[in-house]
């Protein structure tokens, strides 16, 4: 097979920064997506009605047929009537960050119970809980085992909220979401389906392939791959894609985030065909996502053809996932 369509896919997590960088990787993704869903960890984040009208046309202006799902950040002071200005104008999410969990989430919440009368309006106003699901004063490689208990609790709690387990990365945050009733969702980007630890700490420091939650192990990356190929419905695609500019990578103290977007078909077509998946490709990429968020499916799509091409080792002052490498599966 040298051609293979799929319904315009659906990134329902990624990171689109702000002021000139924001129209690049808005370009950037709309080569291969139809739909994003923004994160609000810009800087300043979204937390208000009219940074978020801002951003969306900012997003429209540099890519016009790129559709924006919105976002806003939780943070201690968010208001009651906040989420229902949010509402109005179709906000999708409340996001979650743990306080320091991450890039730009020192303003995250310390507290969860802090926030209860915040999650019991989204629930009343059918506003989906997207959680950065680490627990930030555990072990870096235990910190995503560690929140599960918490998402178990908001589980029981919240018993209409419905929830996203962002970029899964561990055996153990798989089978907890598939343990967890049908309001828990989990997204799954194409570095945890790939990676490994030893490919950012196996033989050399390898800071581009740094991100939170951290890479693992074999066995967590073989959960993750055995859920998105599984075509549970439960599991769709995320990419998380996080540019950082190089410096702020190769330096001191580098930032954590992967810049996914200009690769994300062409790896997405290699892993499924390589499990014999590829009947499972567009549900996961183009499918699952809609449905949990009530969502048409897409109706337009997308031409992948079987030819080589070489990952360039930096776009616009980033170094993206696979940067180097050839790949075998190019945009028609
Ligand atoms: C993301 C970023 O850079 O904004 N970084 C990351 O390592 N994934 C934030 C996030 O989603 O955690
Ligand atoms: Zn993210």
């Amino acid at each position: 097979m040298n051609e293979f369509v799929l319904p315009l896919p659906d990134d329902f997590h990624i990171h689109l920064r702000q002021d000139q960088a924001l129209a690049f990787y808005a370009q950037d993704i709309a080569k291969q997506f139809g739909r994003v869903l923004v994160m609000p960890n810009t800087l300043p984040p979204l937390t208000s009605v009219q940074s978020i009208l801002n951003y969306k046309k900012a997003i429209q202006e540099a890519a016009p047929r790129l559709e924006t799902l919105l976002s806003f950040k939780i943070h201690p002071q968010l208001k009651l009537q906040d989420l229902e200005d949010f509402k109005k104008i179709g906000v999708l999410i409340g996001k979650y960050y743990p306080a320091g969990a991450t890039t730009n989430s020192e303003d995250g919440i310390s507290d969860l119970e802090h926030i209860f009368p915040v999650l019991s309006m989204m629930e009343d106003l059918d506003i989906v809980l997207s959680v950065h699901g680490e627990e930030p004063s555990a072990f870096c490689l235990d910190r995503e085992a560690a929140f599960i208990p918490k998402v178990q609790l908001l589980t029981e709690k919240f018993p209409k909220l419905r929830i996203v387990f962002e970029h899964l990365s561990s055996a153990k945050a798989v089978q907890a979401v598939l343990d967890m009733p049908d309001t828990v969702a989990a997204t799954i980007t194409v570095h945890h389906l790939t990676m490994t630890l030893d490919d950012l700490i196996g033989e050399n420091l390898m800071p581009h392939h740094f991100c939170k939650p951290i890479v693992k192990t074999p066995e967590d990356r073989e959960a993750i791959r055995q859920a998105a190929f599984s075509g549970n419905k439960k599991f769709f695609f995320g990419s998380d894609s996080a540019p950082h500019l190089k410096e702020k990578k190769e330096s001191f103290c580098g930032a954590a985030g992967i810049y996914s977007a200009p690769v994300i078909l062409p790896i997405l077509m290699q892993e499924f065909e390589k499990e014999d998946k590829l009947n499972r490709l567009a549900n996961f990429v183009a499918g699952f996502g809609a449905d949990f968020y009530g969502i048409a499916r897409s109706t337009q799509s997308i031409r992948l053809i079987r030819k080589e091409w070489q990952v360039p080792l930096q776009i616009h002052g980033v170094v993206p996932l696979a940067a180097g490498q050839t790949l075998q599966w190019s945009l028609a």
